[in-house]
Parts: structure tokens; sequence; C-alpha cells
């Protein structure tokens, strides 16, 4: 058996799917479960971006000890000099260089010559060299490029000093036949090949993202490249748990290993979904909720005669417990910590005892509290930033009836103190309590995209909702929960609106930090 590298994505390319944007905190508990996984690298994002990307790849690069943090830069030196700022208090910091080398992308995007840039490449990795040990090079767009041209290209960037070759089927364009072709080429032509690992990265756009992925390992890719719950750019990347469990599954016909803990792919994938808000649809492969579910009768029979009638694999191997009943009205503190610690999550003493507070509350209407909702509190509380001021819902009310006109009143706390109410109407309960809090916040907002959901089963779940506003013109996320569809519903709204304010005040602290 051999050891295949799994290089994580999710916080780069997975940050890159429409209407996902996470903050600091945020990605920070997606490294730190990531960790937890077991991923040998984490793409904590592209620092010379933005000055978000580059604080939180930093704050990442800083906190996490075990996996090796790497970041994207183009072939530019003030790229390089960035990813190193961002990178140097890393434990293993490692740089991601990309350009492309398809003729459509050489020709249309760079406008530069094969030569060009076969030397650009050489020359910004022997500059990433001079500051990292590791450095990974991508040929982006290498499943539509001339294949004489990147064994050439790989070749020289290797003596440059690069120690990963990543081809990426940028477009997802390739099949597994295909894309393991290439593999197997590179591998018989590059003279010097065994001086790097192979890598692979594919997008999904015509579904075959794992399965492509699967073959290049076949043909001699030591490292694959995903996300959790193949989240990314358009059609998103390969899912990263699936991939993991297929190879477990089938050691028999794939002999190799992943230094992966496989029974934290539901929490990881949990996470992924509540942060970003991307939900996994029922039926995904391995993580969807009905992955292990069987509805015809002759399947239940069949299992019930002999599990592996239908069963390839059991929940387990995810970590999917069949029980997961917590706490309740009686539990103390004592048992809620220990639950915390299985939950596998660290939290601050004062926010151990607000999350403590909004579990007894829940508890007084709620008389079985699961794993999921605990997990939902302790995310609401874990990410929330208190450092700040902003606005605060003291109270609504809404009217609805089939026979009367939909209306809300709220009264909310301004992050200067005051207190304001109004009441306005709308179409339905949501759309009532939404124009009334857009008349009470002074900033522009317009709703984007709005979800609703519940935490688990039952009358008396949960509901969570997400929104994506663009307030002053900018995208922001907000998730909300609470027992009423509606209290989450307007949760979510100000939790957005109340993202926009810290990130301004964080921009406005950068300035002010810059300028002193
Ligand atoms: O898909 C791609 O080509 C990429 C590169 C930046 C590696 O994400
Ligand atoms: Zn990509």
């Amino acid at each position: 058996m051999s050891r295949i590298k799994i290089f994580d994505t999710t916080l780069r390319d997975g940050e890159q799917s429409p209407g996902v944007n996470l903050n600091q905190l945020e990605k920070l508990e997606i490294a730190k479960q990531l960790e937890r996984f077991g991923v040998d690298r984490m793409e904590a994002g592209f620092p010379a971006s933005s000055k978000g990307d580059f604080q939180a790849v930093k704050a990442i690069a800083d906190t996490i000890k075990n996996t090796s943090v790497t970041a994207l830069a183009r072939t530019v030196k003030s790229d390089v000099d960035t990813a190193w700022e961002a990178l140097k208090g890393a434990e293993h910091p490692s740089i991601h260089l990309f350009l492309a080398t398809s003729p459509i992308h050489m020709t249309y995007k760079l406008k530069k010559t094969p030569e060009q840039v076969m030397n650009t490449a050489v020359e910004m990795v022997t500059y990433a060299k001079t500051k990292f040990h590791d450095v990974q090079w991508s040929a982006e767009d290498a499943s539509r490029s001339d294949l004489d041209f990147l064994a050439q290209i790989i070749e020289r960037v290797i003596n440059a000093g690069a120690t990963v070759i990543n081809l990426p089927d940028t477009v997802g364009y390739t099949t597994p036949a295909e894309y393991g072709r290439m593999f197997q080429y590179i591998k018989e032509t590059v003279p010097n090949i065994d001086q790097a690992h192979l890598s692979c990265h594919c997008h999904n756009d015509l579904g075959m993202a794992v399965a492509n992925s699967l073959a290049a390992v076949e043909n001699g890719a030591t490292q694959i490249e995903g996300t959790i719950n193949g989240i990314g750019e358009r059609a998103g990347n390969a899912s990263l748990e699936e991939i993991a469990v297929a190879l477990k599954v089938r050691s028999d016909f794939y002999p190799y290993t992943t230094g992966l803990q496989l029974e934290e792919t539901k929490r990881t994938s949990d996470l992924v979904a509540k942060l970003t808000g991307m939900y996994v649809q029922a039926n995904k492969a391995v993580v969807g909720r009905n992955a292990f579910a069987h509805e015809s009768g002759i399947h239940q029979d069949g299992v019930l005669k002999h599990a592996s009638t239908y069963e390839i694999m059991t929940p387990e191997i995810v970590g999917v417990k069949a029980n997961n009943l917590v706490l309740g009205k009686h539990s103390g503190r004592h048992a809620f910590k220990d639950k915390v610690k299985e939950l596998g999550m660290e939290l601050s003493e004062e926010k151990l005892k607000s999350a403590f507070d909004a579990f007894k509350q829940l508890t007084d209407h709620k008389k079985e509290v699961t794993d999921d909702d605990l997990f939902t509190i302790l995310m609401e509380v874990q990410t929330d930033t208190t450092s700040v001021n902003k606005y605060q819902l003291e109270m609504f009310q809404v009217q609805y009836g089939t026979a009367n006109i939909p209306t809300a009143a709220v009264v909310l706390q301004t992050p200067d103190g005051r207190t304001v109410q109004t009441a306005c109407t709308g179409q339905g309960s949501v759309e009532a309590v939404y124009r009334t809090l857009d008349e009470l916040i002074s900033e522009n907002l317009k709703l984007i995209d709005y979800q609703l959901s519940s935490v688990g089963g039952g009358k008396d779940a949960l509901a969570e909702s997400h929104v994506q506003l663009e307030v002053n013109g900018q995208a922001v996320n907000g998730r909300g929960t609470a027992q009423d569809v509606i209290e989450a519903s307007a949760n979510a709204f100000l939790n957005a609106v109340n993202r926009y304010i810290v990130r301004q005040h964080s921009q406005e602290s950068n300035v002010v930090a810059s300028e002193t």
C-alpha cells in the first residue's frame, strides 16, 4: 500500500463558490477541523487577493501545527512575498504557484508565448525557493495543454526546485482515461519526475472529478486535491470525502492509504455545510442524509437478513452515530463541558458560558437536545465576534393570518446604543419582518438569497436560516437559528448586517494600524 497525500483546498478553491464568504473565525474553525480530519496540506487562501484573505491565512498559519499550511500565489514576486509574510509563522509553510500552460489560456488570457510562460514559471519557482522549502507549481488548464510542452516545462520547474507538480483539470473537461494517460505520459517522459510529487486537481463540470482523481492516482499521482462536500467554482471540485471513502472501501482495488481519520468525515462535512450555507443534497455519496438509508422493502428485507446484501459500508465508517440523543433539561455544566469536548470543540471560558446559557434556553422549549442542535449553538457562539457593537434584536412581533395583511413590529438596538422601532407590512411574515428591519437599519440592503431548513427532525426541531445580502453593494452571508422559523430568518438577516459591520470595523482598524 502506498501513501497518498491529501491536499484540501476548501478554504481557497471552495471559498470561490458563488455566494460563499467566510469570515476569519469561520475559516479558523474549518482549518482546525481539517487538521483533526488529518489532511496533509490545507490551502488556506490567496493572501495577495485581499487584506481579509491575508489575515485569515496568517491566522491559520499561526494556529495549525500538525498540517502543512499553503497559500496560492500568481507567478509574480509580490504575490510570493505576500504569501511568505502570511505563512512565515507556520510550522510547515509551503507555497502554491500557478501559471496556465494551455494554448487557449496562454494566447487569450496571458497573451504570452510558450517560451515566456516557461521562463516566468522557472524564474518564479526559483524565487519562491529562496523563501519556501516546499514549492508546488500548477500548470493551470493542464488537461488542455500540449503534452510535449507540459513535459518540458515540468522538467524545468523541477530543476528550479519545485517539490510538487500539480496538473489541474481546471475546467472539468477531461475524462478518466484521458486524465490518467496524461499522468502516465508525464511519469514516463519527464526525466527528473521522481524528484517531485505529482498531484491531481479536478473540477466537476461534467460530474467526473472524483473518477478523474482516482484515475490520476492509478497512473502515478501521489497527491489528490479537492474540497469538502465538493464545493468550489461552478460545479465545484472533487469531493475529498468521496475519494477517501472510495479508497478505503475499495482497498482491494486501490492499493493506497491516506492519513485521514475517516470517522471525522461527517463532522467535517457538517461544519463546512453549516458555515458556508452550501447544504449537501440528501442523496450525496458518503455524507448525504440518505447515503445509508434503505427505502425499498426488498432492500430492507435483504439488509435485515444480511447487511452486506445492500450495504457496502456502515455509517459508522464516516462517523455517523446511530443514536445521537445527548443532553436535556437536567444536564448540568459538567455534562455540557464533556459533550463540547466530545464534539471536538475548544471554546474559551467566556464562550463556553454563553453556549451553556443558549443551551439552557433551548431546553426550556426542546426536551431532547441532539448533537446537531448543540453543534449549531456552539458554532454560533464560536464564530461570533463580541468585541464590536452591532445591531441587536430586542423584540419582534408578527401578525399573520389568511384573512389579514402580514404585519411585523420590531424593536432594535443600534450599534451606537439607541433603541429604534417601527412596523411594516409584507406579502408574508418573513417579508414583513425583513422590510421592517430594512427600515430600521441605516445601511443600503438588498436580499439576494434566502434559505430555511431544520436542524434534524421532529416538530420541535430548530430552524436554521441562511441569507445572502448585499450591504452597501458588498455581498455578505448571514446565518441564524431559533425555535421559530421567522425568528431564525430575522436572526440570519441581522447576522449578515452585523458581519458587514465587523468586516468594516476590521478594515478600519487595519488602516489605523498601518498608519500608526
Ligand atoms: O483549477 C485550477 O486550475 C486551480 C489552480 C489555481 C490550481 O485552482
Ligand atoms: Zn481549481
